[in-house]
């Protein structure tokens, strides 16, 4: 179980996003908690104000300290122990599928959603203890990057995804990207299914799938594919078959790694020495 606290101005957002699908069923399962506050509720102000010019001029409004302080502590002060707070900002660190894992872990999130030009800074420094952003552009507010992380984080929550396989194949899982789905029909506008998938051997198989995520890899996310190429050399040349025989894991078929006949490993030898 996981629960998350969203502090924002706009709560209604959100509302339609995080009550359908997975995520909407997770909540009904009682997988994830998701409760939003609107931070205007916490306003002093008779008028429910919560901006401000800024200190020293310049452009836009700054969202005052006091409403979103308030919020805050209306959460944690029940909390045996106090939650993460993370502030949803273009300023942060971008979010990853490895920061997700990592976010995953804890039991308790509280996600604050900016708008305007910013939040005083003295309450950020009060609350917050880490910063995401979801890429580096900058958006009209917080809430849009909060569903990206409440969903990223939500679907690797213990069953909320079906099976587990349904996420350990896929893209960025393991540094990888995700090998080329098919169904039928078997042809589609002169377009076959490549025949190892309708073979039944299921290592060969295994082992295409394989060699088409590191070739994607390489060719999409060549930044991506570095970086794995670094800390998985071994199993690469085996992979491709060029591992001398002696080091071998077990004895590998070859398989192709496509119809069109994609070029193996250009900076590897092909002769294992
Ligand atoms: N708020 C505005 N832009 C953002 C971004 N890119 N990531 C997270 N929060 C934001």
């Amino acid at each position: 179980m996981m629960r998350f606290d969203v502090l924002t101005l706009f709560p209604e957002s959100m509302d339609n996003f995080l009550q359908e699908s997975i995520i909407g069923r997770a909540r009904e399962k009682g997988l994830i908690h998701i409760f939003t506050h609107n931070i205007r509720d916490f306003s002093l102000d008779k008028h429910r104000k919560v901006d401000d010019y800024p200190y020293g001029g310049g452009a836009g409004m700054v969202m005052t300290p006091q409403p979103v302080y308030d919020a805050w502590y209306h959460i944690v002060k029940d909390c045996p122990k106090r939650p993460k707070t993370i502030y949803m900002s273009p300023q942060g660190q971008v979010l990853t599928q490895k920061m997700a894992q990592r976010l995953r872990e804890e039991e308790h999130l509280i996600i604050l959603c900016g708008h305007y030009e910013g939040i005083d800074e003295r309450v950020l420094e009060e609350i917050v203890d880490e910063e995401v952003s979801i890429g580096d552009y900058v958006l009209t507010g917080g809430e849009l990057p909060a569903m990206v992380l409440i969903d990223c984080i939500s679907r690797l929550v213990e069953g909320v995804l079906s099976s587990e396989d349904s996420y350990s194949n896929e893209s960025h899982y393991q540094g990888l990207l995700e090998y080329p789905q098919y169904t039928r029909p078997p042809e589609f506008r002169g377009r076959k299914v490549p025949e190892i998938l309708t073979s039944g051997h299921h290592a060969n198989i295994q082992k295409w799938r394989f060699l088409q995520m590191l070739e994607r890899t390489k060719k999409k996310r060549p930044d991506m594919y570095e970086r794995y190429e670094s800390e998985h050399k071994e199993k690469i040349l085996e992979a491709y078959g060029l591992l001398p025989k002696r080091k071998r894991r077990k004895k590998a078929g070859h398989v192709n790694v496509n119809e069109e006949g994609t070029s193996g490993l250009s900076h590897v030898s092909k002769d294992p020495g």
